[in-house]
């Protein structure tokens, strides 16, 4: 961090003395005002529920700057990653904070692909979950359960652990999404095949069946990279900073990335694509485009608690960068498959018109987030609709582990401990039960 030569002077109207507190500046984006010795010194906290202006900690890898819609990853741009590297050179960059070069993307594919099976025990353990489970419910529980099988990287502070927990997680969860799935509709798991891409292996592992070999389709798996490599990771958003929170107590990787899949499961964050699809879904039966009217009406009315669900982010107050990649992605997909007059697709380039142009969505600078698109491709594809946020988990996998391996190898990191303004009772005394 690059202290700046101005210092933030915090003055209080009853007298108390002041206080000058340091200023950082980053490579770019917002300075930050060092609030560390803040309660030392004065004896009270800052009050910030929900981060709007709290820097958790400082980082090199994912800047993000929401009112020009940039996302840059080691500082390269979204759009140049997208289009010239595939997710696992992405994976790498996150991982090392460099692209790789030929031999060295030879060595890291190599090494994934040789880490993509899971313990053989795991098909046990997953057979203990009824068969209509929430996949994000059984990839909690799946995640959570490799630090029971893999103990020889779980020692957080141990460097050699942490990029085997690295590599196992991400060469692992491609399997274990595809194995939940097939755990659901009762067909038997397809083993992982070390010949084919990333994506292409976990679309195999998603859709062959022993009586039918599947021939992953390039556009297809060129989208699902796509997929992939957008959702890597986002800075220090709801499950990234969980991670950071769980890590940072010691706990195992395994244990930390647990936490954020639970985190991720939520409707305001990865569950987002799911609430969207389940949204058009509704509109569609309701009555499909003629009803769109109706329902913008509604997620106008403040008292109707309904949210046009993939539009609007906490960050980007202009298009998503990722947005408008997923719906290039989207069209060629829905071109390559005919699905162009499908009406759900119909229905949802009519959404998103329609809200584009609306004063409510244009004032408030609500544009489609890439969870809008993401879900239309993903059930173009072929995924089921539940499993969108597990997709959208494998993806983060490696911007979590990135941040947490990031913050462990921090000298300065501490457990992580928010502060509260506490309004409830103050010390009172407990009466006798017959009293109360
Ligand atoms: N539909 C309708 N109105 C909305 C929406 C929406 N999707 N999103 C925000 N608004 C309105 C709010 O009601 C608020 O209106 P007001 O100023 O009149 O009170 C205003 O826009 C500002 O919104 P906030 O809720 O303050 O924005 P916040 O940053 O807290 O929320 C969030 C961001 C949670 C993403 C929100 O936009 C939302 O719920 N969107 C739908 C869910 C979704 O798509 N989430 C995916 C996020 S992307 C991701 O996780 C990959």
């Amino acid at each position: 961090m690059t202290p700046s030569d101005v210092k933030a002077t915090l003055s209080f109207s009853d007298g108390s003395p002041s206080m000058d507190l340091p200023l950082y500046k980053g490579s770019i984006g917002p300075d930050v005002i060092d609030i560390r010795k803040l309660y030392a010194q004065t004896g009270k906290f800052t009050y910030d529920p929900g981060f709007l202006s709290t820097a958790s900690c400082n980082s090199t890898i994912t800047y993000i700057d929401g009112d020009k819609g940039e996302l840059l990853y080691r500082g390269y741009p979204i759009e140049q990653l997208a289009v010239q590297c595939d997710y696992l050179e992405v994976c790498y960059l996150l991982l090392n904070g460099e692209l790789p070069n030929e031999s060295q993307k030879a060595e890291f594919v190599s090494r994934v692909t040789n880490h993509t099976m899971v313990n053989e025990q795991m098909q046990f353990f997953l057979r203990g979950f009824r068969r209509d489970a929430h996949p994000m419910a059984v990839m909690t529980g799946l995640v959570g359960a490799m630090s029971a099988f893999y103990h020889d990287s779980t020692d957080i502070n141990n460097p050699e652990h942490r990029e085997i927990a690295a590599i196992r997680l991400i060469a692992k969860m491609p399997t274990l999404v595809a194995m939940a799935y097939k755990y659901t509709v009762g067909q038997p798991y397809v083993y992982p095949k070390n010949d084919l891409s990333y994506a292409g292996n976990f679309m195999r592992m998603m859709f062959a069946t022993p009586c039918e070999e599947y021939k992953p389709n390039d556009v297809l798996v060129r989208a699902m990279d796509r997929i992939f490599t957008l959702h890597a990771d986002h800075e220090q958003n709801a499950s990234t900073s969980t991670v950071r929170l769980c890590g940072s107590s010691g706990t195992n990787p395994f244990a930390a990335i647990a936490a954020g899949v639970a985190c991720l499961w939520g409707p305001a964050h990865g569950g987002a694509n799911e609430a969207c699809l389940n949204m058009l879904y509704d509109i569609q039966k309701q009555g499909g485009v003629a009803r769109i009217g109706d329902f913008i009406k509604q997620v106008k009315d403040k008292n109707s608690n309904v949210k046009l669900m993939g539009f609007g982010h906490r960050v980007y107050k202009n298009y998503d960068p990722r947005a408008k990649l997923m719906r290039e992605t989207c069209h060629e997909v829905l071109g390559e498959l005919g699905l162009q007059n499908d009406p759900l697709f119909k229905l949802a380039m009519e959404l998103e018109k329609i809200a584009l142009e609306d004063e409510y969505f244009v004032a408030r600078k609500l544009y489609p987030n890439v969870d809008f698109y993401s879900g239309i491709v993903q059930r173009a594809i072929g995924i089921p609709v539940p499993l969108f946020t597990a997709i959208f988990a494998l993806a983060r996998t490696v911007g979590w582990i990135a941040q947490l391996n990031e913050m462990i190898s921090d000298p300065e990191y501490k457990i992580g401990r928010p502060r509260q303004l506490f309004v409830g009772a103050t010390a009172r005394d407990v009466k006798p039960i017959g009293q109360r």
